[in-house]
């Protein structure tokens, strides 16, 4: 599983909930959603921007863009989370990820827009890359921040990560967890399905 197509990916979009219960759709990014991202990006604050690249960047630079809509080569993916705002599918969070095969481990980064911090839409976001690690069959999933992003670390300790120093650069701190749960137990409908049938083709994944 290294390259995938557009079409099969389509039908890995689920529903998530604000705290509020509000419904939001996560789905991967498309290349039309090539300016909506950019703009996501642009109104993050500056502080949002800087927490989410670990640099100052007032936009994703061209090769970061192009990275961003490249979604499956090399197992790394981007997916947004969208809401209808006045008839207009709006990005309200975003989230890329990598799968490791190597060390069966799942890597992530993630933002939420700030207008739409604090109602719960990271804790759900990092719920359902759970489920998608799981289906690629990472029996980790990691993260790295800054030190000094203490929302961030505040939130990956409720979500049940443990702490651990960055191999390479003192200034992050990496934070872990591993996934013990059985494909058939994968409480996203989508991942769940997507991980049985990774079982049935290749029967060795689940030993
Ligand atoms: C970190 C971030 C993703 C959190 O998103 P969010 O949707 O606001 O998070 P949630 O609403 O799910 O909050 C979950 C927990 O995070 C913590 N948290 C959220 N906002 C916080 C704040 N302003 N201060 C301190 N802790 C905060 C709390 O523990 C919160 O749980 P609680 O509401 O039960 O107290 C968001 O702030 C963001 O996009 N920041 C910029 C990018 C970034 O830092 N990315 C992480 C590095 S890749």
């Amino acid at each position: 599983m290294s390259t995938y197509r557009l079409e099969d990916l389509k039908q890995y979009s689920d529903t998530l909930h604000t705290r509020q219960g509000e419904p939001l759709n996560v789905r991967f990014v498309e290349p039309g959603d090539t300016d909506e991202l950019q703009y996501y990006f642009r109104s993050l604050t500056t502080r949002s921007r800087y927490n989410r690249f670990f640099g100052a960047l007032s936009e994703l630079p061209n090769g970061l863009l192009n990275e961003f809509l490249d979604v499956g080569t090399r197992e790394r993916f981007t997916v947004v989370v969208t809401k209808m705002v006045d008839g207009f599918e709006t990005i309200v969070a975003e989230a890329r990820y990598a799968f490791h095969a190597e060390t069966s481990t799942l890597e992530f980064g993630l933002s939420v827009d700030d207008r739409w911090q604090g109602n719960g839409i990271a804790t759900a976001l990092m719920k359902n890359l759970e489920c998608r690690a799981v289906a690629l069959g990472a029996e980790h999933i990691f993260g790295d921040t800054l030190r000094s992003n203490q929302t961030m670390i505040s939130l990956a300790r409720k979500s049940g990560f443990a702490f651990v120093n960055h191999p390479d650069d003192w200034k992050l701190v990496r934070f872990d967890k591993e996934i013990d749960i059985a494909p058939i137990d994968i409480p996203c409908a989508s991942w769940r399905l997507a991980a049985l049938s990774r079982q049935v083709e290749r029967p060795s994944a689940s030993a």
